[in-house]
C-alpha cells in the first residue's frame, strides 16, 4: 500500500491506495484560515498536523490495513506558505499562506535587490505577493523579534514531513514557488540569498520529488500509528502533484484544477517562461521537467464563500438528505440560463494572480437587476471562476501551449455543470480520471516511485492513471459564453484605477 497526504488550504486529506492506485480508505479533516486584515490569510501549523494525524488514524482504522504493509508516504501540499520553526523545532507563528497579499511593497524591495531581469533568468518569475521570499522579508521587517529567534524555514507539506520525520527537506516543485530557487537548475539561488540577506542555513535540502526524504520517526509513529521507519519521499506542491495524479506528466498534457484556487497547469520538458510573468514557471514532479501554470487565486473560494454566506437553507437541506452541498447548488445553477441572466462577477476576493497580478483588485458583481435571485448570483460566481481561468488559458495559448488533452480535476471538476463549462468556455474536450484523487493519488505514486514500485513517475502514472471519456464543448454555448467573457474582459480595465 501506498498512503498520500494533501496538506490544502480548507483541509487535510489522507488517502490510503493500493499499488494499482485503487483508494482503500480515505479521511478528510477540515480547518480554519484566519483573515485578520482585508487581504491577509493565515493558518495554525498546528492544525495541520492534528489533521494529518486525525486522518492517518482514521484511514488506518477504517481500511483494517495493518501499516507495516504501507511501503511509503508521499506528502503533497498547498504552496508558498511561511513556517517559520525556533531552534527546538517550535512554531515561531501563524503561516502567511500562498493567498496572502500583504507583502507588495516587499515584492518590490526584492525587485529592487535582485533586479527585475536577473530574477526571471534565476526564479523564472517575478516576485509575487504569493511567493515566500516576499512573506519572509515582511516578518524580517515587521516582527524582527521573531526573524531572530528563526532557524528553520519550511513550507506547509514540509512542515508535516519534519512532523513525520524530524528532517528538515523540501522538493523542487514546492521550493520553485518560493522565489528563492535557481529554478532552471533545481537548486536554491545563492545570488538571490546572498541579494536578500538570507542565510541559506534557514532552508530546508532539496531533493527531487520522487527521492526518499527520511523515515518515519518513533514519536510520529506512536501518535499516528504510522510504522517507524516508512519511507516518505519528496511529493510536491498541490499543483505538480495534481499532475502526477491525472497522469500530465508528458508535452502536450495539460489540466485545470479548482481547489481553493484555480490553475490551468501544463507539462514542459523545455523550460519556458512568460517574459510578462503572468503565468507562473516551476519545477515539476518529473526529473529535468517543468510546468507552466496560470493561477486564479479564489475559484473554489468563491464558491465555498457564497456557500457560507448565502446558503444556509441548501447547506441544512444536504445535511437532511445526507448530501454534499455543493450538489444542490449545482442543481440550482443548473437551471439558470448561460450568462446568469447578465449577470457577471469577478472573482478577485483575494487579488489576483493571473493576468492582472493585482493584490489590490477585489470582486464584483456586475449587473444586478431587482429579478436576480440569488441563483442568478451562485451562476454568475461559477462563470466568473471559469472566465478568469480562460484568462490563463489565453496565456498559455498565446506562449504557443497546446491545451487540447485537458483534464478537469480538484473540488470543482466533480461538478459536472462546472467541467461542461470548461470545456465550453476554454472551448476543448475535458476528460476526467476515474479516481477523483488528483494530488494525494500523484504523492502516493511519487512513494511508489520512492520505494521501488514503480520504475519513474511516467511508469507510475501510465501504471495507475485512467481517464474517462472526454466531455466536448457544444458550440452553441461557446459562442454564447464568448459573449459574456468580451464584457468580462472588459471590468477590470475598467475598475483598475479605483482599487488602489
Ligand atoms: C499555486 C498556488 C495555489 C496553492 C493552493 O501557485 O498558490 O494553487 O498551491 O493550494
Amino acid at each position: 500500500y501506498l498512503l498520500g497526504l494533501d496538506i490544502g488550504t480548507s483541509g487535510t486529506k489522507t488517502v490510503l491506495f493500493d499499488k494499482e492506485g485503487a483508494v482503500v480508505a480515505s479521511a478528510t479533516a477540515e480547518y480554519p484560515l484566519y483573515s485578520p486584515q482585508n487581504g491577509w490569510a493565515e493558518q495554525e501549523p498546528e492544525d495541520w498536523w492534528n489533521a494529518t494525524v486525525e486522518t492517518v488514524r482514521t484511514v488506518l482504522a477504517k481500511s483494517g490495513v495493518n501499516s507495516a504493509d504501507i511501503k511509503g508516504i508521499g506528502l503533497s501540499g498547498q504552496m508558498h506558505g511561511l513556517v517559520m520553526l525556533d531552534e527546538s523545532g517550535n512554531v515561531l507563528r501563524r503561516s502567511i499562506i500562498w493567498c496572502d497579499q500583504r507583502t507588495a511593497k516587499e515584492c518590490n524591495e526584492i525587485t529592487t535587490r535582485v533586479g527585475a531581469e536577473r530574477l526571471i533568468e534565476i526564479t523564472a518569475n517575478p516576485s509575487l505577493t504569493g511567493f515566500t521570499s516576499g512573506k519572509i522579508l515582511w516578518v524580517r521587517n515587521h516582527e524582527p523579534e521573531v526573524y531572530q529567534k528563526c532557524r528553520h524555514i519550511l513550507l506547509p507539506k514540509d512542515y508535516i514531513r519534519y512532523k513525520l520525520t524530524r528532517e528538515f527537506a523540501t522538493e523542487v516543485s514546492d521550493a520553485s514557488g518560493m522565489g528563492l530557487l535557481d529554478v532552471p537548475n533545481r537548486c536554491w539561488s545563492d545570488e538571490v540569498l546572498q541579494k536578500l540577506q538570507i542565510d541559506k542555513k534557514l532552508l530546508a535540502k532539496v531533493y527531487e520529488s520522487q527521492e526518499v526524504t527520511g523515515t518515519v520517526h518513533a514519536q510520529a509513529a506512536e501518535q499516528t500509528g504510522l510504522v517507524k521507519g516508512t519511507i516518505v519521499v519528496g511529493g510536491a506542491g498541490d499543483n505538480a502533484a495534481a499532475a502526477v495524479g491525472t497522469g500530465v506528466v508528458q508535452d502536450g498534457r495539460a489540466f485545470t484544477t479548482i481547489g481553493t484556487s484555480g490553475v490551468v497547469y501544463a507539462h514542459t520538458s523545455n523550460i519556458s517562461i512568460d517574459p510578462k510573468g503572468r503565468v507562473h514557471t516551476f519545477c515539476c514532479a518529473v526529473p529535468g521537467c517543468w510546468h507552466i501554470m496560470g493561477v486564479t487565486q479564489a475559484a473554489g473560494l468563491s464558491l465555498k464563500w457564497f456557500r457560507d454566506h448565502f446558503c444556509q437553507a441548501e447547506m441544512d437541506t444536504a445535511k437532511g438528505m445526507g448530501v454534499d452541498p455543493y450538489y444542490l447548488m449545482d442543481k440550482e445553477a443548473e437551471r439558470i440560463p448561460i450568462g446568469a441572466n447578465r449577470l457577471l462577477y469577478l472573482p478577485y476576493l483575494m487579488g489576483e494572480r493571473t493576468p492582472h497580478l493585482d493584490p489590490d483588485c477585489r470582486g464584483v458583481f456586475f449587473g444586478l437587476s431587482a429579478m436576480h435571485t440569488k441563483y442568478d448570483m451562485l451562476r454568475a460566481v461559477m462563470e466568473g471562476v471559469t472566465y478568469s481561468l480562460r484568462d490563463c488559458v489565453e496565456i498559455l495559448r498565446e506562449l504557443g501551449i497546446n491545451l487540447s488533452d485537458m483534464t478537469a480535476c480538484g473540488g470543482g471538476g466533480s461538478s459536472p455543470l462546472w467541467r461542461q463549462m470548461l470545456a465550453d468556455v476554454f472551448d476543448c474536450d475535458v476528460k476526467t480520471t476515474v479516481s477523483r484523487e488528483g494530488a494525494a493519488l500523484g504523492a502516493a505514486i511519487l512513494a511508489g516511485v520512492g520505494c521501488g514500485i514503480y520504475t519513474s513517475v511516467e511508469q507510475g502514472c501510465a501504471a495507475v492513471v485512467k481517464k474517462n471519456a472526454p466531455q466536448s464543448a457544444i458550440a452553441e454555448n461557446t459562442q454564447r459564453y464568448n459573449q459574456f467573457y468580451e464584457v468580462y474582459k472588459n471590468l477590470y480595465p475598467t475598475l483598475m484605477d479605483n482599487y488602489k
